[in-house]
């Protein structure tokens, strides 16, 4: 293959999306755009030279990157590319420059490659797509459609005709791209068909739709198994379950408030997200647990689920005992788990079954739960640490 450099010019301040970090420092799954095209070229070939144009106040943003060039950029687009241009140290077979917006995160190889394939004919090559829409002046003049295309990058140009360029432009002239500036002087650059795919990030909007093609979710499931046996030497009028108290006459013994269920589906949780149990949360030896509200642990969990940015699906819960009789409380059950959990009652279930008189639960000895809960998470990207 056909040996090339590459500038990435990432020293804007992305006015129009806004917000405090400039865009081409923002992270899309987990990896900022700069990088994302950083990674994209070193993937390709990892031995091109690869320039990247940043603004030095934003220095403190860059990792450095040993093989990476880093140049200061200007205050157009235009110097930036300049400025890149002159700290690239061409090898004598490398006479192509590909010159790429760190604010396009999604070109792709075949892109690449098909720029490449125009550079063995042409001096200067753009990838491009055509207009699709309609376009009209606001005060209703239509724009001719055909022939218009929306340019993109990367660009591509023989070194010495871009070098040419730049030094023979007054700088009075700011063209917003490089290929404005060669056809100015009457450079043919030849269009190469691209597509949408290859999209800017200009606007929120479209930070907006670039998460949503590159966050995959995945979905997990988390099971649950807790007991706790009643005290049979205390006697009380209200035992709680699932968050609801109901008129029992035996306490169930433990260090917080014995929920049993609300136990059995805080592990459910810590389950479905990977993160152990309750007991390596909230260990029975520390006494500040002790007669703890259990809902207060469900919440942890649910703290857990949240940061990793995941969502909880449906609970399904099994509640075996002889005695209290659940029936009667079930649906202020799930009212209650519906607020502390903050999902709709459609996602939950409550089960309850005797084990007909077997065994502890069948001796009226305690309490058993059992929870399946599936939650969706972002799919990590995982696939280099099997
Ligand atoms: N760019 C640059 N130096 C500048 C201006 C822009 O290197 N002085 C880079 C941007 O970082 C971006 C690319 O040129 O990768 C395309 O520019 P644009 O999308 O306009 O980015 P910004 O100038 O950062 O955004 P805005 O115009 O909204 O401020
Ligand atoms: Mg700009």
């Amino acid at each position: 293959m056909k040996p090339f450099s590459v500038i990435i010019v990432a020293a804007g301040r992305g006015e129009r999306l806004g917000g405090e970090k400039p865009k081409q420092f923002l992270e899309l799954s987990g990896k900022t755009l700069l990088q994302r095209n950083i990674d994209f070229f070193r993937r390709f070939n990892s031995l091109i030279e690869l320039c990247v144009v940043i603004n030095p106040e934003h220095r403190h943003y860059v990792s450095v990157q040993d093989e990476v060039i880093l140049c200061d950029g200007g205050k157009t687009r235009q110097q930036s590319v300049h400025n890149g241009l002159k700290s690239l140290q061409l090898t004598e077979d490398s006479d192509i420059v590909f010159i790429h917006d760190a604010a396009r995160p999604f070109v792709r190889e075949t892109d690449v490659g098909s720029l490449l394939n125009a550079m063995d004919e042409h001096l200067a090559a753009t990838l491009a797509v055509p207009v699709r829409d309609t376009l009209r002046y606001k005060n209703g003049l239509s724009v001719e459609r055909e022939n218009l295309w929306s340019v993109q990058t990367p660009q591509a140009f023989r070194y010495d005709v871009i070098v040419n360029a730049h030094r023979n432009n007054d700088e009075k002239h700011i063209y917003s791209d490089d290929t404005g500036l060669l056809i100015a002087q009457e450079v043919h650059v030849e269009y190469v068909h691209s597509g949408l795919h290859n999209f800017k990030i200009t606007y929120p909007e479209d930070l907006v739709m670039a998460r949503q093609l590159t966050e995959q979710y995945e979905t997990r499931t988390g099971m649950g198994f807790d007991v706790h046996a009643f005290d049979k030497d205390t006697q009380t009028e209200f035992i709680r379950l699932c968050g609801v108290d109901i008129p029992y006459h035996q306490k169930l013994r433990g260090h917080s408030d014995a929920d049993v269920v609300l136990h059995t589906l805080t592990d459910a949780i810590l389950g479905a997200i990977g993160q152990g149990d309750i007991g390596q949360h909230f260990p029975p030896s520390d006494n500040a647990f002790k007669d703890m509200d259990s809902a207060i642990f469900l919440q942890d969990a649910m703290d857990r689920l949240n940061d990793a940015n995941g969502k909880l699906i449906n609970v399904d819960l099994t509640i075996i005992c002889e005695a209290p009789k659940i029936g009667p409380h079930r649906d202020t059950m799930i009212d209650r788990l519906s607020k502390l959990l903050g999902i709709s009652k459609i996602r939950i279930n409550i089960k309850a079954t005797t084990t007909e008189q077997l065994g502890f639960t069948g001796r009226k000895e305690g309490i058993a739960a059992q929870a399946v809960v599936t939650v969706k998470l972002p799919a990590p990207d995982d696939e280099m640490d099997a």
